[in-house]
């Protein structure tokens, strides 16, 4: 028997809890009684993000790198750490299989140390430039394992395999979440990301850039969503591991989204079309029956509301902690 059975509040470490999902995580796990530890190195995340919850007793901030072992008490792990957009995650490709593959490694370690229960947030580039349309969890993916995105989708890749090995060879209670593209406020400013992009793009009167002809389709999941699957999931029975798409079904195109963009902002950019960039996905949406099934869960933020939550944020500048 360990010290811990004796305290009352569950301690949650939070990887990657001061970047743009982590920080709606952590503030959300606070609400919810629990004693928060996020671990971040800073390096998209910013102290900015969790600003209302530093000075309050139960959140802890540690500046950590999970490339390196970490040795903490704690009950869960949600495993976030990892920069998501592109032009964060291709600065530096190396650290980014690193961060993602030796992250894995340390933090199932440290979860088999304490036997705490580890969810991974995983991704829906694990699809690569997907052949079935929608994806279930249930599709191997179509991905090039050495093309400019392989960091980030093979890492993680390699991450979900971790994840089922150390569950198969060391019985850890491991969940896995493949999220779609999620926004919300709090995401990076210049992340290229299409949603901040535009919104940014739209805000300062620029022409707003779709590569491509537009017509390639996404899904956006807006963050309050996506935080509500993820606590849904660490909360399911131990026979529970996923991977399990989380995401807004609804599909949009680009063009679509950059004119939702244009309207709401009632911005007068124009939209400009540029060349898309190698391996961008022509199609992406989740299909989502199985986090339906055992979650409960369905996305209930429409694209508008979210966009207009997102706006009213990027308005308010940076700093805002929306
Ligand atoms: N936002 C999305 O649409 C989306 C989609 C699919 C998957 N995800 C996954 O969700 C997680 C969070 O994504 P996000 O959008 O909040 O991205 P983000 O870049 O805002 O957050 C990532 C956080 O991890 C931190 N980090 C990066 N490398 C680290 C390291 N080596 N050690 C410690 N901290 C490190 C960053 O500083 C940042 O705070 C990521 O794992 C990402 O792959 C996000």
């Amino acid at each position: 028997m360990t010290l811990r059975n004796y305290s009352i509040r569950k301690r949650v470490l939070v990887t990657g809890g001061a970047g743009f999902v982590g920080s709606h995580l952590c503030e959300r796990l606070i609400a919810e009684g629990n004693d928060v530890l996020c671990v971040d190195n800073f390096f998209t995340g910013t102290k900015d993000n969790i600003s209302r919850l530093i000075g309050n007793p139960h959140f802890e901030l540690m500046r950590h790198d999970v490339t390196f072992p970490l040795f903490v008490e704690v009950d869960e792990i949600y495993n976030l750490a990892c920069p998501a957009a592109p032009v964060h995650y291709q600065y530096d490709p190396v650290q980014t299989t690193k961060t993602s593959v030796h992250g894995a490694i340390n933090m199932l370690g440290l979860a088999k140390r304490v036997k705490a229960k580890i969810l991974q947030a995983s991704t829906s580039e694990v699809y690569g430039d997907p052949q079935v349309h929608p994806q279930r969890e249930d599709y191997w993916g179509h991905v090039n394992p050495i093309g400019i995105r392989s960091c980030y989708d093979e890492g993680k890749r390699c991450a979900e395999t971790l994840f089922f090995d150390y569950r198969r060879q060391h019985e850890l209670r491991i969940k896995v979440a493949r999220i779609f593209n999620t926004y919300g406020p709090r995401m990076h400013p210049n992340d290229g990301r299409v949603v901040s992009n535009f919104i940014v793009q739209a805000l300062k009167g620029e022409p707003i850039t779709v590569y491509g002809d537009g017509g390639q389709t996404r899904s956006f999941c807006y963050v309050d969503d996506l935080v509500e699957g993820l606590v849904r999931l660490m909360a399911t029975k131990d026979g529970f591991t996923g991977p399990v798409n989380l995401g807004n079904p609804g599909e949009f195109t680009i063009l679509e989204l950059a004119q939702k963009v244009v309207a709401l902002t009632r911005s007068k950019s124009r939209i400009v079309k540029k060349k898309l960039p190698a391996d961008d996905p022509r199609q992406r949406q989740p299909d989502i029956t199985l986090a339906k099934l055992h979650l409960s869960w369905e996305p209930s933020v429409g694209l508008e509301a979210g966009l207009k939550k997102t706006i009213a944020y990027f308005r308010a500048g940076k700093s805002s902690p929306a």
